[in-house]
């Protein structure tokens, strides 16, 4: 692939995020904190995939004197998690943008084939309206995120952001390959993934990290 296909990917090397990201990777982190840390990432993901939105002025009355300053101009939002993993990141989204709706997709990769099989689905049903969030912390072989997307644009969805923890190469070329347009943002790109699909050196299974599954 070439370079300019990754254009639209930011990488977030900010210090906080990194310094989070290495406690969560680590082996001996319970699931107490791994659920923490996957909030606070999501948290200042957030904030950084959210720079873009467009601001309208207004005015305040300060106890010094009345100013004009600028607030959110009404966007819409939705928040969607893939799940089960990507449930740990909402709650840190929704801190930020209370107002933003949650849809939920559920797929699981099925372990022989590592193809995403769908078994659930709820979204708000103004989705074609809103900015859209997908969140997961893994994106592996980029087939769940992948379809995850390609479901949402049949339901009408046009604005979709991907806020993904830890990333394989291969899932965002994936993801590039089927899902133009969209953005993705994540906090470090592996190497590479092993025999069994999983991201190395990464994490793990996030979604029994997080539940005490395993
Ligand atoms: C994990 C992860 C992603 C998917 C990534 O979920 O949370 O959804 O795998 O893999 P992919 O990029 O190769 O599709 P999993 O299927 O393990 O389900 P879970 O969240 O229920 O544990
Ligand atoms: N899903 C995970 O939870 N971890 C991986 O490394 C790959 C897929």
């Amino acid at each position: 692939m070439s370079e300019r296909a990754w254009e639209n990917v930011v990488v977030m090397d900010h210090p906080l995020i990194q310094h989070k990201l290495s406690i969560l990777r680590d082996i001996g982190t319970g699931a107490k904190e791994f659920r923490e840390l996957v909030k606070e990432l999501a948290m200042l993901m957030a904030y950084e995939a959210t720079r873009g939105f467009q601001l309208a002025e207004t005015t305040v009355t300060t106890p010094i004197t009345e100013t004009t300053t600028y607030v959110l101009a009404g966007k819409k939002v939705a928040v969607i998690p893939i799940l089960r993993a990507g449930l740990g990141m909402v709650d840190g989204i929704l801190e930020l943008l209370p107002a933003a709706k949650v849809g939920h997709i559920g797929l699981y990769r099925d372990p022989e084939t590592l193809q995403p099989v769908e078994y659930y689905c709820k979204l708000p049903e103004d989705i074609g309206e809103r900015d859209i969030l997908v969140v997961d912390p893994m994106l592996a072989t980029g087939g769940s995120a992948a379809a995850a997307v390609q479901f949402l644009r049949a339901k009408g969805a046009r604005e979709i952001n991907l806020l993904c923890l830890i990333a394989a190469p291969e899932g965002i070329d994936e993801v590039v390959r089927h899902c133009e347009g969209v953005k993705i943002y994540v906090a470090a790109v592996d190497s590479h993934l092993n025999d069994h699909g999983y991201i190395v050196p990464g994490l793990g299974d996030a979604g029994d990290r997080l539940f005490g599954t395993k």
